[in-house]
């Protein structure tokens, strides 16, 4: 598995796993959950290591569990969890040493790898006092990184006020129907590693485009978008229940686009 390197000197796969439909009925966002984890196991097991849950997903337990019973060493693992913006998670700072502590004990682990905020928060002492006990985490060595979520430059800006530890991370929408070029630059400029979610979402007209290219290469328009992404330094997060796609999609990181197909599609 390829990685990259945080701006603390950690390192992330450059590829991993969504899970925000998995352990649910039908295999919904919304859908009550059913601890079928079956979609992760898979993923597991063709050697994803990398995790993105949250806790607004209501599986970071079902997660936890799933790697602890795959039996790999959870050194192996790259675990990401993000914190939602409500009071009942970020009140004060006793609040949020709740919710962290809930995240560790529901993803069974003695350090999460990489927190988020999950959005920004518009209150500024609640941003602060939320960012300040994730750098307090840091310190304990209960979280290795820390970084934000669908924060625009504006909201970076604003963290670069009082951040002791400046985010590792910003995850943000990016797919061909939006690649936010701009807002990636800026974040790559920085060294705020972009993460991109969402990253299948795109139109019938999109996958011709990118299945032509793909060609060339023997790929799919999929395996096309995701290698586009990593090889421009975005760190990616598919999700798939089909482990036919699962497979595809970590199969993306074998091959290399040509500079003139990369400029092509950063056009699309
Ligand atoms: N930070 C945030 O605010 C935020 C917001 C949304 C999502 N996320 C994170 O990002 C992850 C990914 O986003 P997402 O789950 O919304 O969407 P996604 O990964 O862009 O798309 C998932 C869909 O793409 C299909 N798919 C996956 N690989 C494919 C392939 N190779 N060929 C054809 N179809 C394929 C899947 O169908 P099959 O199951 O049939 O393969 C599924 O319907 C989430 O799971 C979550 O962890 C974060």
């Amino acid at each position: 598995m390829e990685h990259v390197r945080l701006n603390n000197g950690t390192r992330i796969p450059y590829l991993g796993t969504g899970t925000n439909t998995y352990g649910k009925e039908n295999n919904e966002y919304n859908g009550k959950l059913n601890g079928d984890f079956t979609a992760l196991e898979s993923a597991i097991e063709m050697g994803y290591r990398l995790i993105d849950t949250a806790i607004s997903y209501r599986n970071e337990a079902g997660v936890g569990k799933t790697v602890k019973e795959s039996g790999i060493d959870r050194k192996a693992f790259y675990l990401t969890t993000k914190i939602p913006v409500d009071d009942e998670y970020i009140k004060d700072k006793e609040t949020v040493r709740k919710t962290l502590n809930q995240s560790l004990e529901n993803l069974e682990t003695d350090y999460i790898d990489l927190y988020l905020i999950h959005r920004p928060i518009e209150n500024d002492e609640k941003l602060k006092l939320t960012w300040e006990v994730l750098e307090e985490f840091v310190s304990k060595g209960k979280i290795k990184s820390i970084g934000v979520s669908n924060f625009s430059n504006e909201d970076l800006e604003k963290l670069d006020k009082f951040a002791t530890i400046k985010p590792a991370v910003n995850q943000i929408k990016s797919n061909p129907t939006q690649w936010n070029n701009e807002w990636i630059k800026y974040m790559l400029d920085r060294d705020i590693r972009p993460q991109g979610w969402g990253p299948m979402k795109t139109t019938d007209q999109h996958k011709d485009y990118l299945n032509k290219i793909g060609e060339n290469y023997g790929k799919t328009w999929g395996q096309v978008l995701l290698r586009y992404q990593t090889q421009r330094g975005v760190v990616v997060i598919p999700k798939s229940h089909n482990p036919v796609n699962q497979k595809a999609n970590l199969e993306s990181l074998d091959f290399l686009l040509s500079d003139e197909d990369m400029v092509k599609i950063a056009q699309l």
